[in-house]
């Protein structure tokens, strides 16, 4: 099915522009404006068909509305994904391109880097447009925060189940990129111990943990599993595995279907929704639109433990997932129609 006749599409915008002197091929999806303009990343990836594009720009674009409203920041979800190979066909011209659409649109969307795009090719794109975000001077990569707000939630997590702080915690860490890098690093200096595993064997140089094989990370008698490499990784297959108690992790779309949240509450694990646990970037980026430092987005990231904090007692007392309690607060912020 296109996702356009997907009855959960409840999208307010969805463009596409092709230009032929640039081989832009691009779609932006815009799923909600209700508390603010749409924010989101510019995917590039060689997606094989428009059809495939469209349906990862519908998902990733509902995914930032959920997330900027549990994050308590004035922006709705939106997301744009460039059809090209990002090794090959990211040109300046390209971008320029790109930043031109977003400007189309005038402020409706406000576009970012995500999975493909660097903090270069945003400022690329804004020589075509004011409406970037994530490249004001004198800030670092906003993955720091990202790795400082799953720290806060885990830290959070594992008092709600222990009543202990980090210090003497065994954690698993799928994935040392970007954020599961800096995470590991702000856990050691928590007095965690770690336990890590990535598929490129040089990110683990240098990092006072025990590594394992990738395909086993999930299933290390750990504390805490932090799933922050890919998507789908909680699933039936390897949720039986799981010997963690708690589910903290920077990875977008952890759930591979929403009956995982089920099966990991049925287990008796604490699953941290991820959309909230990786929420730092973006609370970052609103920051820095307000010319705001780093003090305010440290007392922000306090806010999302706090969330969660709320999110745990509700599931506690309805008996529904943290999941599902996560996504009734954000729908209760953005005003989610009834279907
Ligand atoms: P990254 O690409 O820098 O790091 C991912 C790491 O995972 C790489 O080192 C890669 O080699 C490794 N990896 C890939 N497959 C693996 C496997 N099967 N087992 C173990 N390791 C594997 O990406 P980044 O920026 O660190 O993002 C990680 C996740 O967090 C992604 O899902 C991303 O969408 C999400 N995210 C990132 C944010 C950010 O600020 N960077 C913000 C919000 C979400």
């Amino acid at each position: 099915m296109n996702a356009l006749d997907d009855p959960e599409t409840d999208h307010e915008l969805v463009v596409v522009r092709q230009d032929a002197a640039s081989g832009l091929r691009a779609i932006i999806a815009v799923h909600s404006r209700a508390l603010g303009p749409a924010i989101g990343g510019c995917r590039v990836s060689p997606y094989a068909t428009m059809s495939e594009a469209l349906k990862d720009a519908v998902r990733l674009s509902r995914g930032m509305t959920y997330k900027c409203a549990i994050a308590g920041i004035p922006y709705g979800g939106g997301k744009a994904v460039i059809l090209a190979d990002p090794a090959t066909h990211k040109t300046p011209s390209l971008l320029r391109a790109m930043g031109a659409f977003v400007d189309t649109l005038g402020g409706v969307y406000i576009t970012s880097f995500d999975s493909g795009t660097t903090r270069d090719d945003v400022r690329i794109m804004g020589e075509a447009t004011a409406f970037v975000a994530g490249i004001a001077e004198g800030y670092d990569d906003a993955s720091a925060s990202t790795a400082a707000g799953v720290l806060r939630c885990m830290a959070e997590a594992w008092h709600s189940r222990t009543g202990r702080t980090l210090n003497g915690a065994h954690v698993a860490i799928q994935g040392l990129g970007n954020v599961g890098r800096r995470l590991a690093g702000m856990l050691l200096d928590a007095g965690a111990r770690l336990t890590v595993a990535d598929v490129l064997r040089g990110r683990m140089t240098g990092l006072d943990a025990q590594v394992v094989e990738p395909a086993r990370i999930h299933a290390v008698e750990a504390d805490i599993f932090s799933p922050c490499a890919l998507g789908a990784v909680l699933n039936a297959r390897s949720i039986p595995e799981l010997k963690a108690r708690i589910v903290v992790g920077g990875a977008n779309n952890q759930l591979e279907s929403p009956t995982d949240a089920r099966r990991l509450g049925d287990r008796g694990i604490l699953y941290c929704p991820d959309y909230l646990a990786n929420a730092g970037g973006i609370v970052e980026l609103h920051h820095q639109r307000l010319g705001q430092g780093y003090d305010a987005v440290a007392a922000h990231l306090l806010s999302l433990a706090d969330t969660l904090r709320e999110v745990i007692r509700r599931a506690g007392a309805s008996g529904l997932t943290t999941a599902e309690e996560a996504d009734r607060i954000a729908e209760a912020r953005f005003g989610k129609r009834a279907a």
